[in-house]
């Protein structure tokens, strides 16, 4: 059967009951995989297995909230034995909040950087610890992180969510050294999606339009075009294109690298 590519493989996909994570989780399980959905959103969690399932694939849900160490262990303990195995992590899950600097809130940029910086990080940990020989899965892996077009550019009103996705480009580039020269046999990547129109890029639009930088949606929208040498807004299937190989055998010499899948804006 094509688009088998991950035929026998194992994933942990965070974020993954709706929005980016949920098409990643359907096209990783369509290449093959055996996923789990890791979520604080319980309900649409289990909702988008249960679909990803009907159509074929395997996926199953288990709760995680991406900050807490306590429950990586358990999410990751919980892939392991229902799925057999723990192959792929998609470090998905972020949230964003946009404010001008001069209206910056101490509590938000804290909020981002836990779940944006502190949960890429924890799932890289237990990751490793995971897929390293030895490990509870024991035969190595790939992770990909999902950093954002906002860590390539200088776009007004999201430095703290910027900064956040560049400490992802970051770590994991760091993480690929520590994974090679420590011999994990796990390969560490990064993805930066440009604007996509789901729920968060709508929610930007309109942030934009609330602080003054674009009269309407539509011209903050335009403004994100202006800046895209394909004249358009990428969508969820893309990235997970670039997930899918990425995570691939098609990958294998590829680590600590970052691939745009944003129209060329962060070009
Ligand atoms: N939408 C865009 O335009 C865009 C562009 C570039 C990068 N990204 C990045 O892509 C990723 C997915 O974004 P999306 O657009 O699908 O947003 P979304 O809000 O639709 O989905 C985010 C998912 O992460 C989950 N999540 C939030 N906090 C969590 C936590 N503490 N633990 C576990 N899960 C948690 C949410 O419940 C949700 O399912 C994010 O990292 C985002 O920063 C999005």
């Amino acid at each position: 059967m094509s688009g088998q590519r991950l035929a026998g493989r194992k994933a942990l996909v965070t974020g993954g009951a709706r929005g980016i994570g949920a098409d990643l989780a359907a096209a990783l399980a369509k290449a093959g995989a055996a996923v789990m959905i890791g979520d604080v959103l319980a309900e649409e969690g289990r909702a988008t297995a249960a679909t990803i399932a009907q159509n074929g694939g395997t996926c199953g849900f288990v709760a995680l909230d991406v900050t807490s160490d306590a429950q990586w262990d358990k999410a990751v303990a919980t892939t392991v034995a229902e799925l057999g195995g723990y192959d792929i992590l998609v470090n998905n899950a972020g949230i964003e909040i946009a404010a001008p600097l001069i209206d910056v809130s101490a509590e938000d940029l804290k909020r981002m950087f836990d779940i944006n910086v502190v949960g890429v990080a924890l799932g890289m940990k237990h990751a490793f610890r995971a897929m390293r020989p030895g490990g509870a899965a024991g035969r190595g892996g790939a992770v990909v992180n999902i950093s954002s077009v906002a860590a390539t550019i200088a776009f007004p009103a999201i430095a703290g969510y910027s900064a956040s996705k560049s400490a992802v480009d970051r770590m994991t580039r760091i993480g690929a050294v520590e994974a090679g020269k420590l011999g994990y046999g796990v390969r560490v990547n990064c993805v930066y999606p440009g604007l996509i129109a789901n729920a968060m890029g709508i929610n930007l639009a309109n942030e934009i339009v609330k602080f003054g930088l674009a009269p309407d949606v539509e011209a903050a929208v335009a403004m994100v075009l202006a800046q895209t040498p394909l004249g358009r807004l990428c969508e969820q299937r893309n990235v997970a294109d670039a997930v899918v190989f990425l995570c691939s055998d098609e990958a294998s010499c590829i680590t600590g690298a970052g691939l745009p899948v944003d129209g060329g804006m962060g070009t």
